[in-house]
C-alpha cells in the first residue's frame, strides 16, 4: 500500500472547513491527509492547530480543556502551548525537549480555514486560494458541507467535465442531454498549479435549480460555465444566465444572472473526503426561499453526484487494477493529475520522509 507521502502533497495550503465550525472553548477533532488534528480558537482569537495526540500516551487532545491559547489534555494533565511544546506536567519539573506534538498554520480568510500540513517556514497566507465573492455583500449563499466515501481526485475528475451533468442530473443541475452533445469545452488554460475552462450552452432551456426561482422562469437562455480548478482540491465557478442572444462584451446585465460557486475537497484520508461548498447569488438578495432553494437543488445535485462516485470507489477498491481509458473531455482532468503527481514527486525529492523508529510502542 502507498504511503501517505507518495499520496499527498505536505506544502501547500488544504481547505479545513468553515470557521464556523470551530464553537469557543470548544476543541475539534478532524483528519487531514491520514493525519488526525485537532483545531481550536484560542482566547486571543487565533486557530490554532496541531497533531490530535496528546506525546505521553497518545490521548487525543480534542478531549482536552482549552486554557487561552493552550490545550490541556485532560487524561494526565499535561498543558501544550499552540505551537504544540508541553509546557506544564501536573507533578513534575521536569519537561523533556522532545515533549512536543506537531503544530500546523491556521489561518481564516473569507469565513474559511486554510491548514498547512507541511514545513510551517515555507507557510505563506498569501498563496491562499481565497474566493472573494464569499466576502462580497453583493453575493448570498449558504455554507455548506458533505462528507464523501472517496478519493478525492474522483470528485476533482467529476467536476473537470460538466458532460456528466446532461446524464447525473437531468433534473437538477443539468437539463437535456443535448447539453452534452451541443456544448463542449472551450479555452482550456492550463496553469502550472489547475486549469480553467469555459463552456457556452447556447438558446438551450434553463436547468431546473435556475428556472424554479429565476424571474425569467422558463425563457430559453444563454449559459456559460467558467471552471476552475486548483490543487490540491479548489473549485471554482462562474456561471452566467443570459438572455439569447447576449454579448458578453456589451456591459448590459439586464436579466443577466450570475453565480458563484466554491468547493473545497480536502482529502481526510485516501479513501475519505472532505467537501465544503457555498452556492451563491446576485440577484434577490434578500428572499430566503430562494437562498434555500437554491442550496437544497444543488445539495440534491452533489447528492446525485455522490451516490455514483462513492459507488466507483467501491468498484476501484474491491476488484482488480482497472486502466481508465480516456476522452477528448479529460484533457483537463489529465493534465491536473500530472501537475499533482509532478508536486509530489519534487517535494519528495526535496524534502525527503525522515523514518520514524518507535523503540517502546504501546500497543
Ligand atoms: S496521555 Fe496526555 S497527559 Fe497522559
Ligand atoms: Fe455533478
Amino acid at each position: 500500500m502507498k504511503t501517505p507521502e507518495e499520496l499527498f502533497v505536505y506544502n501547500c495550503w488544504y481547505n479545513a472547513g468553515w470557521a464556523s465550525e470551530i464553537e469557543d472553548g470548544k476543541p475539534l477533532a478532524r483528519t487531514f491527509l491520514e493525519k488526525p488534528v485537532v483545531m481550536y480558537r484560542g482566547e486571543s482569537g487565533n486557530y490554532v492547530a496541531m497533531d490530535n495526540r496528546c506525546c505521553h500516551r497518545a490521548a487525543p487532545l480534542s478531549l482536552g480543556r482549552i486554557e487561552g491559547d493552550c490545550i490541556r489534555c485532560m487524561y494526565h494533565g499535561m498543558k501544550y502551548d499552540s505551537e504544540g511544546k508541553c509546557i506544564e506536567i501536573p507533578g513534575q519539573d521536569l519537561i523533556g525537549e522532545n515533549f512536543v506534538v506537531p503544530s500546523y498554520p491556521l489561518v481564516e480568510k473569507s469565513g474559511m480555514l486554510w491548514i498547512w500540513m507541511g514545513d510551517s517556514e515555507l507557510a505563506n497566507p498569501d498563496d491562499i486560494h481565497d474566493y472573494a465573492p464569499l466576502s462580497d455583500p453583493a453575493y448570498v449563499g449558504l455554507e455548506q458541507q458533505i462528507h464523501y466515501d472517496a478519493n478525492w481526485m474522483m470528485i476533482i475528475d467529476n467536476l473537470a467535465d460538466f458532460s456528466h451533468l446532461a446524464f447525473v442530473h437531468p433534473n437538477t443541475l443539468g437539463g437535456s442531454e443535448e447539453y452534452a452533445y451541443q456544448s463542449t469545452h472551450q479555452d482550456i488554460e492550463k496553469y502550472y498549479n489547475g486549469f480553467q475552462w469555459t463552456r457556452w450552452h447556447k438558446n438551450s432551456a434553463p436547468p431546473p435549480y435556475h428556472s424554479v426561482v429565476s424571474p425569467e422562469g422558463e425563457a430559453k437562455v444563454d449559459r456559460r460555465n467558467v471552471v476552475t480548478i486548483y490543487t490540491p482540491g479548489v473549485f471554482f465557478m462562474e456561471t452566467t444566465f443570459a438572455p439569447v442572444g447576449w454579448d458578453p462584451d456589451s456591459g448590459d446585465t439586464d436579466k443577466v444572472r450570475e453565480y458563484r460557486n466554491c468547493q473545497f475537497m480536502t482529502p481526510e484520508t485516501r479513501s475519505t473526503t472532505h467537501f465544503w461548498w457555498c452556492y451563491m447569488r446576485n440577484y434577490d438578495l434578500d428572499n430566503e426561499a430562494t437562498t434555500i432553494s437554491l442550496r437544497d437543488s444543488l445539495l440534491a445535485g452533489f447528492m446525485e453526484d455522490k451516490v455514483l462516485i462513492e459507488q466507483q470507489q467501491v468498484l476501484l477498491e474491491n476488484s482488480e487494477p482497472f486502466q481508465p481509458r480516456m476522452l477528448t473531455a479529460d484533457r483537463p482532468f489529465m493534465h491536473f493529475r500530472k501537475v499533482w503527481d509532478r508536486m509530489i514527486k519534487e517535494e519528495r525529492e526535496k524534502y525527503p520522509r525522515k523514518e520514524i523508529k518507535i523503540r517502546n510502542a504501546i500497543i
